[in-house]
């Protein structure tokens, strides 16, 4: 038999239904319904509406009722498009040279960077990297942030790629938050790899691809296109490759250098990420592209560099989803919703643009279309602020905490 909920009345339900999945959004766009309820089924959201009318529904289906009893504002649960959570050691040591004058290129090449992070994490065991992933994940679970992607990267070998892919499904598999794995093996060329970058890229696609295939670890291809990293000509095989066996493509692009946006919209990515140093050019080209722009303020703040231009993308049709990038080099921080509450008062976002940034339009980012908005089909992950009006939320720029946090229907926080 079904199992029906209804859970309500919410002073303010942002449902994000109808918007557009491109362009500028206004205040007034928000699909808003005060006094609001949803209706679940087995997980999902089986009806939302006014909560007077959805009493009566559920009393036919002899829903359980969850009564909120304080005003409350109700959001699709947030969903972070891009992180590194997987991860061992620190780099606040970077992090002080960074701050002392030194560059992030500069730190790379004198031991510290990505490098330094492979060398910890190789020497992490299973165990270790899977308690840091629910460790940090579980600290998003509470911010409100129900789905999160979760990249390798700091393997950068067969072995330790693979070690990294299988810590992140052991712990998605014991965490209430939905991890989506990336392989990101071609995060940097191996500093210990005998052979050309070519050469490590071929190992890798015939190797690795195969397994996370066979093993369901990865439908997700990243890369780092970037001076000191991989150039657009090296990673065009390896994309052509992992295309040819049916992976998603996701690329960091255009963080320090041009070049990685038009690489993803070669290959059709499902997003191309950072995008700070994206001038007009690149702008036109990903707004003209069903690719999903995906900023990452978190690593502008860990790095004190610009953010990328969020409003011109928007402005030039774009779609922009906004994720923590949440790793130990450049974005330390990992709140995800101050962030992009910080993104929309430099870049001068709506809290429209934001809150879509955060929800349906990272679900795109993700190729998920079950979740980011509280609608009958999805997902019923959800997440409510204990206040009567939604603009409060990005207003306290993180500091206004979420009271209950829904996955799957089944409430994981009640504060
Ligand atoms: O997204 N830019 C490349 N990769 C990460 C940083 C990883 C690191 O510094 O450890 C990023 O910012
Ligand atoms: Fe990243």
């Amino acid at each position: 038999m079904n199992n029906y909920s209804l859970i309500g009345p919410f002073k303010q339900l942002l449902t994000m239904s109808g918007l557009p999945l491109k362009g500028a959004l206004q205040d007034h766009q928000l699909p808003l319904i005060q006094d609001a309820g949803v209706l679940t089924e087995d997980g999902k959201i089986y009806a939302v509406g006014p909560f007077s009318d959805l009493q009566i529904e559920a009393r036919d289906l002899n829903a359980r009722i969850l009564p909120i009893e304080e005003d409350m504002v109700c959001f699709p649960g947030f969903i972070d498009a891009h992180t590194h959570i997987c991860f061992g050691g620190s780099r606040a040591n970077d992090y002080a040279l960074r701050n002392a004058g030194k560059t992030y290129l500069e730190i790379a090449q004198t031991g510290g960077g990505i490098w330094d992070t492979v060398t910890q994490t190789r020497k992490s065991n299973s165990a270790q990297l899977v308690r840091g992933i629910k460790e940090r994940a579980n600290r998003h679970l509470q911010q409100g942030v129900t789905t999160i992607e979760v990249k390798s990267g700091y393997g950068l070998s067969v072995e330790e790629e693979l070690k990294m892919l299988i810590a992140i499904s052991t712990a998605n598999k014991a965490l209430a938050a939905d991890l989506i794995p990336t392989c990101l093996a071609a995060h940097m060329v191996p500093k210990d790899y005998v052979g050309s970058p070519e050469e490590y890229l071929t190992e890798i696609s015939t190797t690795l691809f195969p397994i996370l295939k066979k093993e369901n670890l990865a439908h997700r291809m990243d890369a780092f296109i970037e001076e000191g990293a991989y150039s657009p000509s090296t990673i065009a095989p390896y994309f052509k490759k992992a295309q040819e066996m049916g992976f998603d493509i996701t690329v960091h692009a255009d963080q320090f250098s041009t070049g990685g946006s038009a690489v993803a919209v070669e290959f059709g990515a499902v997003s191309a990420d950072h995008l700070e140093a994206s001038t007009d050019a690149e702008i036109k080209l990903l707004a003209n592209s069903n690719v999903i722009a995906t900023a990452l303020p978190g690593a502008s703040m860990g790095l004190g560099c610009n953010y990328t231009p969020a409003r011109k993308f928007l402005d030039a049709g774009a779609s922009v989803a906004i994720a923590s990038d949440w790793n130990p080099g450049s974005a330390p921080m990992g709140n995800l919703l101050l962030q992009a509450a910080v993104l929309g008062t430099f870049e001068k976002l709506t809290n429209a643009e934001v809150l879509s940034g955060i929800t349906f339009r990272a679900a795109a980012a993700l190729g998920l279309k079950d979740r980011g908005k509280i609608e009958s089909g999805f997902l019923a992950d959800m997440v409510a602020f204990p206040t009567q009006d939604y603009k409060e939320v990005l207003y306290h720029q993180g500091m206004l905490q979420p009271s209950m946090v829904w996955k799957n229907g089944k409430q994981i926080l009640a504060q």
